[in-house]
């Protein structure tokens, strides 16, 4: 981790005036069901800090939702991308194709789990990723069903609104949603009977999978390996494994969404990696190009050239200055050793954590891993979820400049997403300011 030249610095309340001001200008123009965290209105950001408007830094341990992993501004990114939009902004890879989308696709082949030949298809969002993923899987198997599990998010369109477990905001009056969508019980740790195995918590769900949906005909089963929006929920060892064995038994299709835990955030590649588990599918995005939007599937090469030619696509998707900054990204990864940089973030940080924890009967759950760390808030004595007290730490935090997001089914998840590159005394400035706010306002 690198030294810091610039650190926390408040000068107006937060929101400044500056920013209030932006803040009604928006209301007057942007779709009010657009919501923002905290509406400070950013001027420029570097590796863990935002400088915004009214002349206030503030700790940024959010990353823009785990994308900017390499910082918000990485040189070499800013570099990549300036010389790629000197040169062409967009052909179309469907129209005139360009090297860089194959290098990003050559980049995933060798980095995601497993050494079977693979191929990637790349496009614009996560939830685009997922989309395509069951559609390559249903295409490939012959068969509809998709298998999701309870706490899962995998996106906002209509489709992956069905896949996503939480109603509100996501889903609220926006169905009637795709069918043949199926959800499972998650293996959830703190919330699972006492001693319940990830083997036991697996057979829990596959039970019902078996009994409720078919084996036969489920095209892929689709989980996050560390559960994002859901509340990072770090399944029971084994739980993994003991899904993807099954899906292996069965002809079905193991999809991993790495979107939120791929690109080194929880100290290895991918989390999947964690556990030994290799994927028939993965999706990536956000951390994978510093900032710009892109995303793809990479899966075994059998199951994606099953797909006729021109099945897939999209106009922007692997737009060529996106893939100059996901190579630049991907470079830094490798060169800056992101993965050791995102366990030393785990190293510092949840020492810290159970501290709180020990201290505060209200603090229910430490858990996480790498970068991608987080606590889950109770009535103390209970594992009822404390989403009111949550909300008030999250704007403890805020209000003294450190960024934290909230998370959960039950909205009582205060998660931490650092950059990986974010200097140490960033990061425990940051800590000081979540265990203070935690103090006051639990007192
Ligand atoms: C695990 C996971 N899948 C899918 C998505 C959707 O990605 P996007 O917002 O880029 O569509 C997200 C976003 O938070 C995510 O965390």
């Amino acid at each position: 981790m690198a030294t810091p030249t610039i650190a926390r610095h408040l000068v107006t309340e937060i929101p400044g005036p500056k920013s209030q001001a932006a803040q009604q200008r928006r209301q007057r123009a942007v779709a009010a069901g657009v919501g923002s965290t905290l509406p400070v209105f950013v001027e420029s950001a570097g590796a863990g800090l935002l400088h915004d408007v009214d002349g206030n830094t503030l700790v940024d341990l959010g990353s823009g939702i785990a994308v900017t992993s390499v910082g918000a501004a990485a040189p070499e990114v800013v570099a990549a991308v300036q010389e790629q939009v000197a040169k062409f902004t967009h052909t179309c890879f469907m129209v005139t194709p360009y090297e860089a989308y194959v290098e990003v696709c050559e980049q995933l082949g060798e980095l995601t789990p497993g050494s079977h030949e693979k191929r990637s298809a790349l496009f614009n969002s996560g939830a685009e990723a997922v989309e395509n993923a069951v559609k390559i899987a249903r295409h490939a198997t012959g068969r509809q069903a998709v298998v999701v599990f309870d706490h899962a998010y995998h996106g906002r369109t209509n489709l992956t609104m069905a896949l996503t477990a939480k109603n509100m905001p996501y889903k609220h009056r926006f169905g009637p949603f795709a069918p043949e969508v199926y959800r499972l019980p998650m293996s959830y740790p703190l919330r699972d009977p006492a001693g319940l195995t990830g083997e036991q918590a697996a057979a829990r769900a596959l039970d019902l999978l078996d009994k409720q949906v078919g084996a036969d005909n489920v095209a892929c089963v689709l989980i996050e390996p560390i559960q994002g929006e859901g509340g990072f929920i770090v399944p029971a060892p084994g739980f993994l494994k003991a899904v993807a064995d099954w899906c292996r038994d069965k002809g079905v299709l193991f999809v991993a969404d790495e979107i939120q835990t791929g690109f080194c955030r929880t100290g290895s590649w991918f989390a999947s990696d964690h556990e030994g588990v290799v994927p028939d599918l993965v999706t990536t995005a956000k951390g994978i190009a510093g900032g710009l939007p892109l995303a793809a599937v990479t899966g075994r090469a059998e199951i994606m050239d099953a797909v006729h030619g021109g099945g897939l696509g999209g106009t922007y998707g692997g737009n060529p200055v996106a893939c100059a900054a996901a190579l630049a990204s991907i470079r830094i990864m490798r060169e800056q050793n992101l993965n050791a940089a995102a366990k030393a973030i785990e190293d510092i940080t949840l020492p810290r954590l159970r501290e709180l924890a020990a201290g505060f009967p209200a603090v229910g759950d430490v858990r996480g891993r790498g970068a991608m760390l987080a606590v889950e808030l109770v009535k103390p004595g209970t594992l009822e979820p404390d989403p009111e007290l949550t909300g008030r730490i999250a704007k403890a935090c805020h209000a003294r400049g450190v960024v934290v997001l909230t998370a959960g089914t039950h909205g009582n998840v205060l998660r931490l997403l650092p950059p990986l590159v974010i200097p140490a005394d960033v990061l425990n400035d940051g800590l000081d300011v979540l265990a203070e706010a935690i103090q006051i306002t639990i007192r």
